[in-house]
């Protein structure tokens, strides 16, 4: 990333501190090069390191990565074959690298559904990153919203039936208390490479107010230029979570409509 791009994003003021990315498109990348989707996948780990080193040159401090679906178990099984060895492969050949720049690793969703070896291994490198405090490092595998969501209730409804919680007092800060992002801000940007135009079940609750950034860019081909250049589409958007922007003078109204005597 050129110091020049990267200066533009932080005089803009506007940095997201939390950044979520649907890495999606890695067939269509091999499909486009007559090759096995695997391999779509396999490019795609080159896209996660160059994002990881893109977030912590930007300043962003947590990133979390949609990398598996809890929908993707239906794929077939060489597929997901393909997608476990992979996983493992990233975290033997990042682990000691991660650590070193002080990047925090959590891993979102159902692990529970993990082959013993990957889940071994997510295990592992999330103990050995655990306290690095430059960046957190979230991904999300056998991931799903309406999962998380359901699980949440599940948590509410076994903390009543204990008595530890009082169902009136039951409000927005206990259910996010209760998703697996429990320790993180929501998202102020979420990326969708490929250029499709859906959510696919990833973070539901989280991404009430987040700005959306589509990329038409297929996730192998993914590189900092394109993170740098949503960060620059996130610095110029205008949030008002509901509310409406302060101190802003109100427009002046045009000649014709000052004469026509139409407003409010
Ligand atoms: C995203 O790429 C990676 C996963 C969902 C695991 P896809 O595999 O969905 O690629 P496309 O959408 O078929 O191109
Ligand atoms: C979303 O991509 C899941 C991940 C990127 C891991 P999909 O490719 O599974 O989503 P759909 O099927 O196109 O909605
Ligand atoms: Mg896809």
């Amino acid at each position: 990333m050129s110091d020049e791009l990267l200066r533009q994003v932080k005089v803009n003021g506007g940095l997201p501190a939390h950044v979520a990315i649907i890495m999606d498109g890695n067939g269509r990348w091999a499909r486009e090069r007559a090759l096995p989707r695997p391999f779509g996948h396999k490019a795609g780990m080159q896209a996660v390191r160059e994002v990881v080193e893109g977030a912590l040159a930007a300043g962003v401090e947590v990133l979390t990565l949609f990398a598996f679906s809890q929908e993707n178990w239906q794929r077939p099984a060489d597929e997901i074959f393909a997608l476990m060895e992979l996983l493992e492969e990233y975290i033997a050949k990042e682990m000691a690298e991660l650590k070193t720049r002080g990047v925090t690793v959590r891993f979102l969703g159902n692990l529970d559904r993990l082959p013993d070896s990957q889940r071994a291994a997510v295990e592992r490198l999330m103990a050995h990153t655990g306290g690095g405090s430059r960046l957190a490092l979230n991904i999300c595998i056998s991931y799903g919203g309406r999962a998380e969501l359901a699980r949440a209730a599940r948590m509410l409804a076994e903390d009543a039936c204990a008595g530890r919680l009082d169902p009136a007092e039951i409000d927005e800060d206990a259910v996010a208390a209760r998703l697996y992002t429990a320790d993180f801000p929501d998202p102020d940007l979420l990326i969708r490479t490929s250029g499709e135009m859906r959510i696919s079940n990833f973070l539901l609750w989280q991404i009430s107010y987040s700005e959306l950034y589509v990329s038409d860019v297929c996730w192998p081909e993914f590189r900092k230029a394109e993170l740098m250049a949503a960060l620059r589409a996130y610095a110029g958007r205008q949030r008002k979570f509901g509310g409406l922007i302060q101190d802003m003078p109100p427009p002046i109204p045009e000649p014709s409509e000052r004469r026509s005597g139409h407003g409010v």
